[in-house]
């Protein structure tokens, strides 16, 4: 089995999901079920023996310790972390504490465990750390993409602590020989995205008679990826990435912000159009997000020279289904925004 941790988050779940249904292998799911957790995502495995849930916390070092030496899973899937830029503003201390001591227990769980196999499970273990291209920092608009080989230079908290998870994955490898894996993607979207982050907000927002909140300008630009395209990635690395590489994965989508709200409302308006007017009227320019880094962009070659990989789903095809899914699955939507959710919101966007 392989034991995957966050699987109860926006792109863990559709892992886990995605796992699950084109394979046998069945999955130990670890997650500390936080204000992005949510198991209503995992509804439909309710009864599926491939599947078990166990809310832990990866900075808890003696559960992780119990959990490895009870399932003995072949491989570690870390999706675990605060993810929210915003949020990491307003309040850094827990991203450190997850992203930075977490990863770093989990790691020092993960070797305890491979230290004690057989050499021939040792040879095949490994460790796939899940980050971020944000890492890299921001580039100017002449810039070529993010490769592998960019030097780190992160900008918000959120980064800043992810760049440290990938130096002590980095670290495990080249000290202890841990088989270690790191993926860098770009801006992810798709069902089950927590209705903090932009795609989903403004679609909720839209639906709700809201106003749709645009940082500064709205020509931040971002590159982004279908979440089982993120998926389907991360399991060609899993099976045939090298250890100790870095594998780069993105979908070859650069938009401004603003390019994204209004295709977003264009295809409301076409899928569930409004009594009268567009969606469009809804949009409102607010206060830029400090220190607001101005372009992602990736460069995913890699990844498709060496182990074969290219993403399924162009933007307007995955943006489309998008809409689609939280048209169909509002009762999702009311389940994940629950009071907490709403506090945060009250106040970040007052
Ligand atoms: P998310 O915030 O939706 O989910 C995070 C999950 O981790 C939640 O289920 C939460 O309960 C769990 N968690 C948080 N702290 C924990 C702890 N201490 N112990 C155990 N579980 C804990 O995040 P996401 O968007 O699904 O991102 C998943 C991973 O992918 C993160 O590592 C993130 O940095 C990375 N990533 C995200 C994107 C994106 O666009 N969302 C892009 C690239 C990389
Ligand atoms: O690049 C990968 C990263 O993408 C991941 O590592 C993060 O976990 C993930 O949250 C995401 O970070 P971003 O900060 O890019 O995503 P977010 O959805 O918060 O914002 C996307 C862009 O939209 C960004 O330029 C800020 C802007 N924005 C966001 C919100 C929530 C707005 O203009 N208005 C908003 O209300």
């Amino acid at each position: 089995m392989i034991l995957v941790t966050g699987g109860a988050g926006f792109i863990g779940a559709n892992f886990v999901l995605d796992w699950l249904s084109v394979g046998d292998e069945s999955v130990l799911n670890v997650d500390k079920l936080t204000y992005a957790g949510n198991l209503s995502t995992l509804k439909s495995l309710q009864g599926n023996e491939k599947h078990t849930f166990a809310q832990v916390d990866i900075c808890d070092r003696a559960a992780l310790d119990k959990l490895f030496a009870e399932y003995r899973p072949r491989a570690v899937v870390h999706f675990a972390a605060e993810s929210h830029v915003d949020r990491s503003i307003d309040g850094p201390a827990d991203f450190v504490q997850t992203n930075v001591v977490g990863t770093f227990t989990l790691l020092e769980a993960a070797r305890a465990y491979w230290t004690t196999l057989p050499e021939a499970e040792k040879a095949v273990f490994r460790f796939l750390a899940v980050s971020t291209d944000e890492v890299f920092g921001s580039l100017g608009p002449q810039d070529p993409q993010f490769s592998e080989t960019t030097p780190y230079a992160p900008n918000s908290p959120y980064s800043a602590t992810k760049a440290a998870s990938d130096h002590l994955v980095r670290a495990y490898h080249h000290t202890y020989g841990l088989p270690t894996l790191t993926t860098n993607c770009s801006n992810n979207y798709g069902p089950y995205h927590f209705p903090e982050k932009l795609i989903p907000l403004m679609i909720t927002n839209a639906l709700a008679g809201k106003s749709l909140p645009i940082y500064g300008d709205g020509q931040n630009v971002r590159d982004w990826l279908y979440v089982t395209d993120h998926c389907s990635a991360i399991r060609r690395v899993l099976e045939s990435g090298k250890p100790g590489e870095v594998y780069n994965v993105g979908g070859w989508n650069e938009k401004t912000n603003l390019d994204v709200v209004h295709t977003l409302c264009d295809l409301l308006d076409d899928l569930k159009p409004k009594a009268d007017g567009s969606y469009r009227d809804q949009m409102t320019f607010i206060k830029d997000r400090p220190g607001h880094d101005r372009r992602y962009a990736i460069d995913a070659r890699k990844l498709e020279r060496e182990l074969g990989w290219k993403p399924a789903e162009t933007f307007e095809t995955g943006l489309r289904k998008t809409v689609q899914w939280y048209l169909d699955n509002q009762p999702w939507v009311d389940d994940v925004t629950s009071g907490e959710y709403r506090k945060w919101v009250g106040q970040h966007y007052a």
